[in-house]
Protein backbone atom coordinates (compact mmCIF):
# COMPACT_ATOMS: atom_id res chain seq x y z
CA UNK A 1 0.00 0.00 0.00
CA UNK A 2 1.17 3.65 -0.91
CA UNK A 3 1.86 6.10 1.90
CA UNK A 4 0.09 9.31 2.35
CA UNK A 5 0.63 12.63 4.32
CA UNK A 6 -1.35 13.76 6.72
CA UNK A 7 -2.69 16.86 4.92
CA UNK A 8 -4.30 14.08 2.04
CA UNK A 9 -6.79 12.54 5.36
CA UNK A 10 -7.26 16.41 6.16
CA UNK A 11 -11.21 16.60 7.59
CA UNK A 12 -12.42 20.49 8.18
CA UNK A 13 -15.96 20.62 9.59
CA UNK A 14 -17.51 24.04 10.29
CA UNK A 15 -20.87 24.87 11.99
CA UNK A 16 -22.68 27.16 14.37
CA UNK A 17 -23.79 26.51 18.22
CA UNK A 18 -27.29 26.31 18.24
CA UNK A 19 -29.46 26.20 20.82
CA UNK A 20 -30.07 22.80 22.14
CA UNK A 21 -26.23 22.00 21.90
CA UNK A 22 -25.66 24.64 24.48
CA UNK A 23 -25.16 23.32 28.80
CA UNK A 24 -26.54 26.29 31.41
CA UNK A 25 -24.03 28.37 30.83
CA UNK A 26 -25.02 28.61 27.44
CA UNK A 27 -21.71 27.29 26.16
CA UNK A 28 -21.48 24.13 23.99
CA UNK A 29 -21.94 21.03 25.17
CA UNK A 30 -19.18 18.88 25.72
CA UNK A 31 -20.75 16.08 24.32
CA UNK A 32 -22.06 17.86 21.16
CA UNK A 33 -18.14 18.88 20.38
CA UNK A 34 -17.14 15.48 21.23
CA UNK A 35 -19.24 13.81 18.66
CA UNK A 36 -18.18 16.49 16.43
CA UNK A 37 -14.91 15.67 16.94
CA UNK A 38 -15.87 11.94 16.51
CA UNK A 39 -17.45 13.03 13.17
CA UNK A 40 -14.13 14.74 11.39
CA UNK A 41 -11.65 12.27 12.90
CA UNK A 42 -13.96 9.66 11.58
CA UNK A 43 -13.88 11.39 8.27
CA UNK A 44 -10.06 11.95 8.11
CA UNK A 45 -9.54 8.07 9.03
CA UNK A 46 -11.56 6.90 6.38
CA UNK A 47 -9.88 8.96 4.07
CA UNK A 48 -6.55 7.80 4.79
CA UNK A 49 -7.28 4.43 5.12
CA UNK A 50 -10.22 4.26 2.15
CA UNK A 51 -11.73 2.16 4.71
CA UNK A 52 -15.04 1.37 7.33
CA UNK A 53 -13.45 3.17 10.21
CA UNK A 54 -14.43 2.84 14.23
CA UNK A 55 -13.78 5.09 17.21
CA UNK A 56 -11.36 2.67 19.32
CA UNK A 57 -10.48 5.15 22.03
CA UNK A 58 -10.37 8.59 23.05
CA UNK A 59 -6.87 9.09 23.99
CA UNK A 60 -7.05 12.91 24.98
CA UNK A 61 -9.33 15.86 24.99
CA UNK A 62 -8.71 19.14 26.75
CA UNK A 63 -11.69 21.29 26.73
CA UNK A 64 -9.32 24.52 27.53
CA UNK A 65 -11.95 27.75 26.41
CA UNK A 66 -15.84 27.61 26.64
CA UNK A 67 -17.61 28.08 23.00
CA UNK A 68 -20.84 30.45 23.43
CA UNK A 69 -23.70 30.13 21.80
CA UNK A 70 -24.14 31.54 18.66
CA UNK A 71 -20.18 30.87 17.68
CA UNK A 72 -18.58 29.51 14.52
CA UNK A 73 -16.55 26.36 15.18
CA UNK A 74 -14.40 24.60 12.99
CA UNK A 75 -13.09 21.36 13.73
CA UNK A 76 -10.14 20.29 12.05
CA UNK A 77 -9.07 16.28 11.96
CA UNK A 78 -5.86 15.23 10.57
CA UNK A 79 -4.20 11.50 10.86
CA UNK A 80 -1.22 12.01 12.90
CA UNK A 81 0.42 7.80 12.81
CA UNK A 82 -1.00 4.72 11.22
CA UNK A 83 -0.09 1.86 12.68
CA UNK A 84 -0.82 -1.49 11.60
CA UNK A 85 -4.66 -1.45 11.41
CA UNK A 86 -4.73 1.89 13.43
CA UNK A 87 -4.59 5.25 12.95
CA UNK A 88 -4.13 8.11 15.61
CA UNK A 89 -5.90 11.39 14.98
CA UNK A 90 -5.02 15.21 16.09
CA UNK A 91 -8.10 17.39 15.89
CA UNK A 92 -7.61 21.03 16.37
CA UNK A 93 -10.82 22.99 17.42
CA UNK A 94 -11.06 26.92 16.30
CA UNK A 95 -13.24 29.36 17.28
CA UNK A 96 -13.84 32.07 14.81
CA UNK A 97 -14.52 36.13 15.94
CA UNK A 98 -17.31 37.29 13.59
CA UNK A 99 -15.92 40.77 13.05
CA UNK A 100 -12.33 40.16 13.08
CA UNK A 101 -12.91 36.45 11.25
CA UNK A 102 -9.90 35.79 13.16
CA UNK A 103 -9.64 32.12 14.34
CA UNK A 104 -8.26 31.51 18.03
CA UNK A 105 -7.55 27.36 19.22
CA UNK A 106 -9.76 26.40 21.85
CA UNK A 107 -9.89 22.77 22.54
CA UNK A 108 -7.83 19.92 21.44
CA UNK A 109 -8.17 15.88 21.12
CA UNK A 110 -6.16 13.36 19.95
CA UNK A 111 -8.77 10.00 19.05
CA UNK A 112 -7.98 6.17 17.57
CA UNK A 113 -9.71 4.69 15.04
CA UNK A 114 -9.39 1.21 13.83
CA UNK A 115 -9.77 0.43 9.90
CA UNK A 116 -12.16 -2.94 9.84
CA UNK A 117 -13.68 -5.59 7.54
CA UNK A 118 -18.07 -5.87 6.69
CA UNK A 119 -17.55 -8.03 9.56
CA UNK A 120 -15.23 -5.62 11.58
CA UNK A 121 -12.34 -7.55 11.81
CA UNK A 122 -8.97 -4.79 11.92
CA UNK A 123 -7.41 -4.53 8.36
CA UNK A 124 -3.95 -3.35 7.32
CA UNK A 125 -3.83 0.69 6.76
CA UNK A 126 -1.30 2.47 4.68
CA UNK A 127 1.99 3.96 6.67
CA UNK A 128 1.73 7.85 6.69
CA UNK A 129 4.67 10.09 5.66
CA UNK A 130 4.54 13.64 7.90
CA UNK A 131 5.57 16.67 6.17
CA UNK A 132 5.60 19.50 8.26
CA UNK A 133 7.62 20.03 11.66
CA UNK A 134 3.99 20.33 13.50
CA UNK A 135 3.12 16.86 11.89
CA UNK A 136 6.57 15.34 12.64
CA UNK A 137 6.22 15.89 16.53
CA UNK A 138 2.59 14.75 16.40
CA UNK A 139 3.69 11.44 14.62
CA UNK A 140 6.96 10.88 16.75
CA UNK A 141 4.76 11.03 20.03
CA UNK A 142 1.86 8.71 18.82
CA UNK A 143 3.08 5.65 19.36
CA UNK A 144 3.97 6.38 23.34
CA UNK A 145 0.37 7.61 23.27
CA UNK A 146 -1.01 4.39 21.87
CA UNK A 147 1.06 2.74 24.43
CA UNK A 148 -0.44 4.54 27.37
CA UNK A 149 -3.63 4.01 25.95
CA UNK A 150 -3.08 0.52 26.23
CA UNK A 151 -1.81 0.20 28.96
CA UNK A 152 -5.16 1.66 30.63
CA UNK A 153 -7.11 -0.41 28.49
CA UNK A 154 -5.38 -2.97 30.18
CA UNK A 155 -4.65 -4.25 26.81
CA UNK A 156 -0.36 -4.07 27.32
CA UNK A 157 1.37 -4.68 29.79
CA UNK A 158 3.36 -1.79 31.70
CA UNK A 159 6.33 -3.30 31.35
CA UNK A 160 5.84 -3.80 27.06
CA UNK A 161 5.49 -0.38 26.67
CA UNK A 162 9.03 0.65 26.28
CA UNK A 163 8.59 4.13 24.11
CA UNK A 164 6.33 5.30 26.72
CA UNK A 165 8.95 4.32 29.87
CA UNK A 166 12.02 5.83 28.18
CA UNK A 167 9.72 9.21 28.74
CA UNK A 168 10.21 8.53 32.99
CA UNK A 169 13.75 7.12 32.06
CA UNK A 170 16.95 8.55 31.69
C1 LIG B 1 -11.66 -1.21 17.93
C2 LIG B 1 -11.79 -2.70 17.67
C3 LIG B 1 -12.03 -2.94 16.18
C4 LIG B 1 -10.47 -3.35 18.09
O1 LIG B 1 -10.64 -4.70 17.92
P1 LIG B 1 -9.67 -5.77 18.66
O2 LIG B 1 -10.27 -7.09 18.52
O3 LIG B 1 -9.33 -5.25 20.02
O4 LIG B 1 -8.45 -5.75 17.71
P2 LIG B 1 -6.92 -5.68 18.03
O5 LIG B 1 -6.59 -6.05 19.44
O6 LIG B 1 -6.26 -6.43 16.93
O7 LIG B 1 -6.64 -4.13 17.85
C5 LIG B 1 -6.71 -3.53 16.60
C6 LIG B 1 -5.90 -2.26 16.66
O8 LIG B 1 -6.54 -1.36 17.57
C7 LIG B 1 -5.60 -0.90 18.51
N1 LIG B 1 -6.32 -0.63 19.76
C8 LIG B 1 -7.24 -1.41 20.34
N2 LIG B 1 -7.66 -0.81 21.47
C9 LIG B 1 -6.99 0.36 21.57
C10 LIG B 1 -6.97 1.40 22.53
N3 LIG B 1 -7.74 1.39 23.61
N4 LIG B 1 -6.13 2.45 22.31
C11 LIG B 1 -5.34 2.49 21.23
N5 LIG B 1 -5.31 1.54 20.29
C12 LIG B 1 -6.14 0.48 20.47
C13 LIG B 1 -4.62 -2.06 18.66
O9 LIG B 1 -3.39 -1.63 19.22
C14 LIG B 1 -4.48 -2.46 17.21
O10 LIG B 1 -3.66 -1.53 16.53
P3 LIG B 1 -2.63 -1.96 15.36
O11 LIG B 1 -3.31 -2.98 14.49
O12 LIG B 1 -2.41 -0.68 14.60
O13 LIG B 1 -1.41 -2.45 16.04
C15 LIG B 1 -12.96 -3.37 18.48
O14 LIG B 1 -12.67 -3.26 19.87
C16 LIG B 1 -14.30 -2.71 18.21
O15 LIG B 1 -14.93 -2.97 17.20
N6 LIG B 1 -14.75 -1.83 19.14
C17 LIG B 1 -16.01 -1.10 18.97
C18 LIG B 1 -15.78 0.13 18.11
C19 LIG B 1 -17.00 1.00 18.06
O16 LIG B 1 -18.11 0.52 17.88
N7 LIG B 1 -16.80 2.31 18.23
C20 LIG B 1 -17.87 3.25 18.22
C21 LIG B 1 -18.15 3.76 19.59
S1 LIG B 1 -19.37 2.82 20.39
Amino acid sequence: MEARTPSESLAILTDFVLTGETNSLNNLFGGELLARMDRAAGIAAGRHSRRVVVTASVNHVAFNKAIPLGSVVTVEAKVSRAFTSSMEVYIDVWVEDRQSGEKTKANEAIYTFVAVNESGTPVAVPSINPQTTLEKQRYDAALRRKQLSLVLAGKMKPDDATELKALFVS
